[in-house]
């Protein structure tokens, strides 16, 4: 059943009323009737295959009168609320939904194709919700309470999960459930409409040429999808080293190595942070680090490493400009227990990276590429950042959607000799500038 026809069905709406009452004097028969130590030792399947089976035998037992179809969702909901994760079931199993918001019982929304929406379902009471909230942190044997009331957690299929409650929540428990996200060709991305063909080809052969990347956005705007794409484009001869707060990427070449960080224990032990995992990866001959999130200290490591030739690296950065990116990636810098003055991270970071790509996602929910920058500048010289592509915004339509269109501009000579010394032709869009006052450069601290 989808999940439309699911919220549109009367008896899907939420556990409430009378139709509540049967789910949760099903649900006790249900658990009073089965052997917990017995469950728990099948796997997901078969266990919900032995509750339905169990909880049939007692609705034919007990004989309320129901429609087969009846039935089969009355099942379904005892089970789901039984063993699974009750009304977000069915969201989960939703593949066009990609993030599930659940603010306290009563408001439950979702964003589907890039758009937030309210959905007709609640929670029967606070306490189911957090049932099923500690539901889900168990299995990654993480728990939440008023000592620990901020969990971020990642399932075992892959979604991510953070919870807040109350006290620090003043509206209720809050659950946040971003699916894995699908993984996508730079291909594909160019069908949505977030970059177009040159900007591919250029991109294509920045990565070939082993320029140290930066994608840069806010939350949701598709870095880590960007950053899979572009991953995907390093040789398949390459050793490829992934560090990430939650894994998320997919690669898909032969010799790639997935780090993953990890959140300390219930003792507050046994935390490894990106940062030791950057440190690590420099041991074990790279030849490109990919970072999931560059968020902390490890920025000072990551900055080392790609200037010290490890070149080729790409990472993410939560950033609203290319020069909020620069400058976010020196704070960060800063926060390691490193004594560097704020000088030589800025050198430090003028030899760093080479390309800044800048995503927002718009109004009517598209994610577009909307700079791809150079910094083009060395050593103390202020930031040069050289705009190569841009994304011109019209005011949004009637038809609520945001029309507009890439712009191109020359790339430096420095960047054009490098591509082509990697056998990787400049896109003739954007063409070669002669002499630095064709650039679209503005200048940063
Ligand atoms: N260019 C895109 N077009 C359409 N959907 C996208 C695009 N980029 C990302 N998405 C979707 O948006 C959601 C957030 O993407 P993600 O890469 O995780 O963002 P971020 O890493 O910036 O938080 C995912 O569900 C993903 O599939
Ligand atoms: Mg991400």
């Amino acid at each position: 059943m989808s999940l439309r026809s699911r919220i549109n069905t009367p008896e899907e709406n939420g556990s409430r009323g009378e139709d509540g009452h049967l789910v949760a004097s099903y649900r006790a028969k249900l658990l009073e009737e089965i052997d917990l130590a017995e469950m728990s030792s099948l796997a997901a399947a078969e266990r919900r295959a032995r509750l339905e089976r169990v909880l049939g035998h007692i609705i034919s037992r007990e004989g309320p009168v129901l429609s087969t179809v009846e039935r089969s969702q009355l099942i379904r909901r005892v089970v789901d609320e039984a063993l699974g994760l009750g009304i977000l079931e069915p969201l989960l199993e939703d593949a066009s939904i990609t993030e599930i918001m659940v603010n306290g019982p009563d408001a439950i929304f979702v964003e589907r194709g890039g758009r937030v929406e309210q959905l007709p379902l609640r929670f029967p009471s606070h306490d189911q919700l957090m049932q099923t909230i500690e539901r889900i942190v168990s299995t990654v044997n993480r728990r939440v309470d008023e000592s620990n009331p901020m969990v971020d957690a990642r399932l075992p299929s892959g979604e991510r999960v953070n919870v807040i409650i109350p006290p620090l929540s003043l509206t209720g428990a809050i659950l946040t459930i971003r699916r894995f996200p699908r993984s996508f060709t730079l291909q594909e991305l160019a069908g949505f409409g977030s970059l177009d063909d040159h900007m591919l080809y250029l991109l294509a052969g920045l990565v070939q040429a082993r320029f140290n990347i930066i994608v840069s956005g806010a939350t949701g705007t598709g870095k880590t999808t960007l950053l899979n794409a572009l991953s995907g484009l390093i040789p398949d001869t390459d050793r490829i080293i992934t560090i990430e707060d939650s894994a998320e990427l997919q690669l898909q070449q032969r010799h790639v190595v997935r780090l993953e960080s990890r959140p300390p224990n219930v003792e507050g032990q046994g935390r490894v942070t990106i940062r030791d995992l950057v440190r690590n990866s420099l041991r074990m001959r790279p030849d490109r680090i990919v970072v999931g999130e560059v968020r902390g200290g490890e920025s000072l490591d990551m900055l080392q490493a790609m200037s010290t030739g490890h070149d080729g690296s790409l990472a993410t950065v939560h950033a609203n400009s290319a020069e909020d990116a620069l400058m976010r990636l020196k704070t960060l810098a800063a926060m390691s227990e490193v004594e560097i003055p704020f000088e030589a991270l800025h050198d430090q970071i003028n030899s760093a990276i080479d390309v800044i790509i800048q995503l927002t996602r718009f109004a009517d929910g598209v994610r577009r590429i909307t700079e791809i920058a150079l910094l083009d500048s060395h050593g103390s010289e202020p930031y040069r950042i050289a705009t190569v592509a841009r994304f011109n915004a019209q005011p949004m339509a009637a038809d609520g959607r945001v029309h507009g269109r890439f712009e191109y501009f020359p790339i430096p000579r420095r960047t054009a000799d490098r591509l082509y010394m990697a056998s990787q032709p400049t896109p003739q869009a954007f063409g070669v500038a002669q002499s630095a006052d064709q650039l679209a450069t503005r200048v940063a601290r």
